[in-house]
């Protein structure tokens, strides 16, 4: 059986592609939930609709384990889906507890990236409350990398002016590790590697997310040998259309670039 891997678009790529570095002989449904991007600008209840409607397709697509490549998604649903779906269920969290502890007692802060809808939810609030002992996290949303990603636009003379702006309110030189809590993010690391000073680190999630399937699988004697294959599906249906294919395959190779 396959691993099914979900987001709002294409972000689930950036943790998809670290998970098949762990896991390159199991073979994946890739689901971007397109019709309804970004979940990020949407209601809570809004967008928990809209991830069990597509929880309820790729499960009856036969999974054996369900990835939410999503940090809002994981934020707002990922406790109700393990509770209605009896397969393992991963999710991706801003990765705050690693960058604290990278700055703590430095006197450099963390600034974390992520939706609106992210930053807004309880489950956040509860993890910076629980480990930013110091008062050193700040956040920041950037919903426009969302809309960029959405529509394959990385080019940095629209990128790298947008950033600027928003990032202009801090003192990037106080700023220790920066954290991409939204998925869509990371394909953006070269423009904000450019405005960073060098020796702010920029981290995510999807590697301990990737390191977590793969446990999981062992310890549940499920792994597979396949060949990394992917089907994806947008928002329910198949895409069979190569334009689009060959868009997702690209940004896993830009991935690779990236590192
Ligand atoms: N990729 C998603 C995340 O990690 C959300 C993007 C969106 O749809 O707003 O939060």
């Amino acid at each position: 059986m396959r691993i099914g891997i979900l987001d709002s678009g294409v972000g689930g790529l950036t943790v998809l592609h670290q998970i098949l570095k762990w896991l390159p002989k199991e073979d994946y449904i890739y689901y971007a939930d397109t019709s309804n991007a970004p979940y990020g600008e949407k209601s809570k209840e809004e967008v928990k609709e809209y991830i069990f409607n597509a929880v309820d397709f790729m499960v009856g697509q036969g999974i054996k384990a369900l990835v939410i490549a999503c940090n809002t998604a994981t934020s707002i649903a990922v406790d109700d889906l393990r509770e209605k779906y009896d397969i393992p269920i991963l999710g991706i969290e801003p990765a705050v507890k690693p960058a604290v502890q990278r700055c703590e007692g430095k006197r450099k802060k963390v600034l974390v990236l992520a939706t609106n809808l992210t930053l807004k939810e309880e489950k956040y609030h509860n993890l910076v409350e629980r480990i930013d002992h110091q008062d050193i996290v700040e956040s920041l949303p950037l919903p426009k990398l969302v809309e960029f990603a959405e529509r394959f636009k990385f080019r940095e003379e629209k990128v790298v002016p947008y950033l600027k702006e928003e990032l202009a309110s801090f003192d990037l030189k106080q700023i220790g590790t920066v954290v991409l809590g939204c998925t869509h993010f990371p394909f953006f690391q070269k423009n904000m590697r450019s405005i960073f000073p060098e020796e702010v680190d920029i981290i995510s999630g999807s590697i301990g997310t990737a390191k977590n399937v793969k446990r999981i699988l062992e310890a549940r004697n499920q792994m597979s040998s396949g060949t990394g294959d992917i089907l994806y599906f947008s928002s329910g249906v198949k895409i069979e259309d190569k334009e689009t294919l060959s868009n997702y395959k690209n940004l896993l190779v830009m991935l690779d670039k990236i590192e």
